[in-house]
């Protein structure tokens, strides 16, 4: 995947970050970056903590140690709210939508915290960036195909205004030429610039689109590198890629 022409957003650094639930740890002293412009996969298996992970850097899950940095704004212990407002958008596994407002009142939704004038004309280039959801305008959400409903859930981070966009399962349940297309979609939505942190149970698909990757297991982030040689390595093809 070759790198945007421009990168707007800054680096972040995830530096020693150890989290969990009540008494339970579920990420010990993960430690990774993401550059600005760059598409990096987060693969591991079943409860590994990725959805975590991403929770922790977002501010839904709290930080027990270590930090989080988005260049040289702390993120570690502020509010999501805010996290959003810095530009580091997630879009959650099992996409949250709201189902029973229509595909216009859930993109406009992913606005609410801006204040500028923009957010006409950036509907307007989402719809243009998703025809499909220009077509399915005024349709409860809820009532929509899996697939539609992926790309409701992308359009409504991209009202946001996303520097970094953090994508947690977006394939999962989708027939691969769906999936396709939404990678598409992410090559285009990186192509403006944006970062992307990719969380995938389809390894192939994650380490295909980006050009590094980390392998969390249990808690630790155990392999990293560029994603072609974690194609290439024998760990990940016999843990992840069934070969
Ligand atoms: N809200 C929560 N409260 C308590 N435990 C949780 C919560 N969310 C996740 N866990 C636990 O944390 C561990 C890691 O879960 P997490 O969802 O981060 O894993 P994951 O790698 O995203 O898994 P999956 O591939 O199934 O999405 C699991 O043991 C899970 O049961
Ligand atoms: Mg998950």
């Amino acid at each position: 995947m070759s790198a945007p022409a421009v990168a707007t957003g800054r680096t972040l650094v995830v530096e020693a970050l150890s989290a969990g639930y009540g008494d339970t740890q579920v990420l010990w002293d993960v430690t990774l970056r993401i550059d600005p412009g760059e598409i990096v996969a987060l693969i591991g298996s079943n409860c590994a903590g990725k959805s975590t992970l991403l929770g922790a850097i977002s501010g839904v899950v709290k930080t027990w140690s270590g930090s989080v940095c988005y260049g040289d704004q702390t993120l570690t212990g502020l509010e999501p709210d805010r996290i959003v407002r810095a530009g580091v958008l997630q879009v959650p596994q099992g996409r949250r939508l709201f189902g029973s407002l229509t595909v216009e009142e859930n993109l406009r939704m992913g606005a609410y915290l801006r204040t500028d004038r923009d957010v006409e004309p950036d509907l307007e280039r989402i719809l243009g960036l998703l025809p499909r959801l220009r077509e399915r305008y005024d349709y409860l959400a809820g009532r929509l195909s899996g697939g539609e409903q992926q790309q409701v859930a992308i359009a409504r981070a991209l009202m946001g205004r996303p520097q970094l966009l953090l994508i947690d399962e977006m394939s999962l349940g989708l027939a691969p030429v769906l999936v396709d297309s939404l990678i598409a979609l992410l090559e285009q939505i990186h192509q403006t610039g944006v970062s992307i942190l990719i969380v995938e149970q389809d390894v192939q698909t994650a380490l295909e689109v980006s050009s590094r990757a980390y392998v969390l297991e249990t808690g630790r982030i155990t392999l990293s590198g560029p994603s072609a040689e974690l194609l290439d390595d024998p760990q990940v093809k016999k843990a992840y890629l069934g070969v």
